[in-house]
């Protein structure tokens, strides 16, 4: 016993004095106290702003090039649209995700294709391009967001709607919606989240922890901390450990009943269709596989609609107008209906209003990738090898250089040109779902996704938030983690709309 206690002290030395050893000449440990550095260690930022990117946002329109320098981490921040098509289209190469972000996340998301590159990521790539971009595939994804629409999501809302005063957290209920129809999608499986009186779901529990944790472990200043954690399984490292072992756990048993169940001409699931090409005993390259797309296509769409039903509650206006399209589009009246593929795309105004409020409040706010080489951007600022360089969604959001004067108010109109069409943005001025090669693939199946909730919700209820900024529009505030969540959820009063 006493052996094996040396031992371990032994080796836990070496690591210490290894990982110091990596810290201090590789990492390099890092002490600034210019004012940006400052105001970020002591977090001092926080007197004058509730979240940390409207700091980065305030510090970006200040900033006469758009981009900053946090010296602490390391990082390049732009708000700047030529240095975006800089990183991720003409010197995309030199922008990897990097061993850096393969560090943080490989725990969580091992091989997935948001932890990979090169070879690795182009063949998840190709697949996942192919597979999205297919109409069978597009259409198995309606018919199961249809479904969850018609069985879950109207009976939770009437059943609110009738108990007059009681508070519905629609965060949390898109959440629900997203993670049943996103598993139904990747896995064939039904987590049955959204029912009253709301499950917990312990494969969803797990994700969101493992999701906090490794976007804490990416906005640590000193990365050595979280590495020692995890070496004696201790703390935070412990319970993202646990967390990544239910979800290896659970996902491990899908694979499994999918391999006993045989691949069949019903399952039309993402893990069948990929099954059908991983080979037989990697398994675990599967879980990778289908973890990234459950990471990708859940939470981003709940805050998605979280931040676009935010603002339609303080906009009556635009409420109006959208309700004017749908009768237009879909036929007048309250019936529980939900619009077809065809109408999703004759809805002109609410496509504009979904991308007008994904430019104020982005799912994903900041994506950072890192230098593999010394650059220098399109706007002059040199990036040495191994800088972690951020393009920044929220702040371009917020920059009157790119939206003019008018940028802080919600209006789909600037998205719509003299005659109504849509006039989309080049995606390096609104890269909400990035831009050039790794540009999203589910963005069209989001984009449906998210116009078919909105229009079945806007038609048949009244939303209206509850609690502080029901009256006026305060700044929503917003909790760590790797997609946009707001702190406290968006609690709102639910009336049905009668004729
Ligand atoms: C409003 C909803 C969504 C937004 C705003 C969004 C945004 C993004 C962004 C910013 C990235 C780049 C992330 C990075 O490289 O670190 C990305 C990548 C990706 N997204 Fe989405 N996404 C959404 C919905 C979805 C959905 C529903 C799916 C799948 C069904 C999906 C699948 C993916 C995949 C697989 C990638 C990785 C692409 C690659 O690395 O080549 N996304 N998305």
């Amino acid at each position: 016993m006493l052996l094996i206690i040396s031992f371990i002290i032994i080796v836990s030395f070496f690591f210490l004095l290894f990982s110091l050893y990596h810290t201090i000449f590789y990492q390099k440990l890092r002490y600034c106290n210019c004012e940006i550095c400052h105001a970020y260690l002591t977090s001092s930022w926080r007197t004058d702003f509730v979240n940390l990117s409207d700091w980065y946002a305030h510090l970006l329109r200040l900033s006469p090039t758009s981009t900053i320098k946090v010296h602490v981490l390391n990082n390049v921040i732009t708000a700047n649209p030529e240095n975006v098509e800089h990183m991720l289209k003409t010197r995309f190469h030199n922008y990897p995700k990097g061993k850096q972000f393969s560090v943080i996340l490989g725990d969580f998301l091992g091989r997935g294709i948001f932890n990979s590159d090169g070879d690795t990521w182009r063949f998840q790539r190709k697949l996942a391009s192919l597979e999205l971009g297919s109409v069978s595939v597009r259409v198995f994804a309606h018919e199961i967001v249809k479904t969850e629409i018609e069985t879950r999501l109207f009976p939770v809302l009437t059943s609110f709607s009738s108990d007059s005063g009681s508070v519905l957290d629609l965060q949390d209920v898109f959440r629900r919606f997203a993670f049943d129809t996103i598993s139904k999608l990747s896995f064939g499986f039904d987590p049955d989240c959204l029912q009253v009186p709301f499950p917990t779901s312990e494969f969803a529990v797990a994700f969101d922890t493992a999701s906090l944790l490794s976007a804490k472990r990416a906005m640590a200043p000193f990365p050595l901390l979280w590495k020692i954690k995890r070496f004696f399984k201790i703390g935070s490292e412990k319970k993202l450990k646990e967390s990544i072992d239910v979800i290896n756990r659970l996902a491990g048993d899908l694979i499994m009943q999918r391999r006993l169940t045989g691949l069949t001409d019903e399952n039309q699931d993402m893990i069948s269709r990929f099954m059908a090409v991983v080979a037989e005993d990697d398994d675990e390259y599967l879980r990778d596989i289908v973890v990234s797309f459950l990471l990708a296509g859940r939470d981003t769409v709940a805050s998605g609609l979280t931040g676009f039903f935010w603002l339609l509650s303080h906009h009556p206006k635009v409420e109006n107008r959208i309700r004017e399209e749908l009768d237009r589009v879909m036929g007048s009246g309250f019936d529980l209906a939900t619009a077809s593929l065809v109408e999703t795309r004759e809805m002109v105004y609410l496509h504009a209003a979904l991308y007008e409020s994904m430019r104020l409040y982005p799912p994903v706010q900041f994506d950072s990738k890192f230098a593999l080489s010394d650059d220098v951007l399109s706007d002059g600022t040199f990036v040495k090898r191994g800088t972690r360089v951020t393009y920044h969604p929220y702040a371009m959001g917020r920059m009157s250089r790119i939206w003019g004067p008018d940028y802080q108010e919600f209006k789909p109109e600037r998205w719509l040109d003299s005659e109504g069409k849509f006039r989309p943005e080049n995606p390096t001025r609104y890269p909400v779902f990035q831009a050039g090669a790794r540009v999203c693939v589910g963005k069209e199946m989001a984009i449906m996704a998210m116009k078919s909730i909105a229009a079945a919700m806007v038609k048949r209820f009244d939303t209206r938030v509850a609690g502080p900024g029901a009256t006026t529009e305060t700044a929503l505030r917003f909790a760590p983690g790797l997609t946009a969540t707001v702190n406290g959820g968006l609690p709102v009063f639910i009336q049905e709309r009668k004729a």
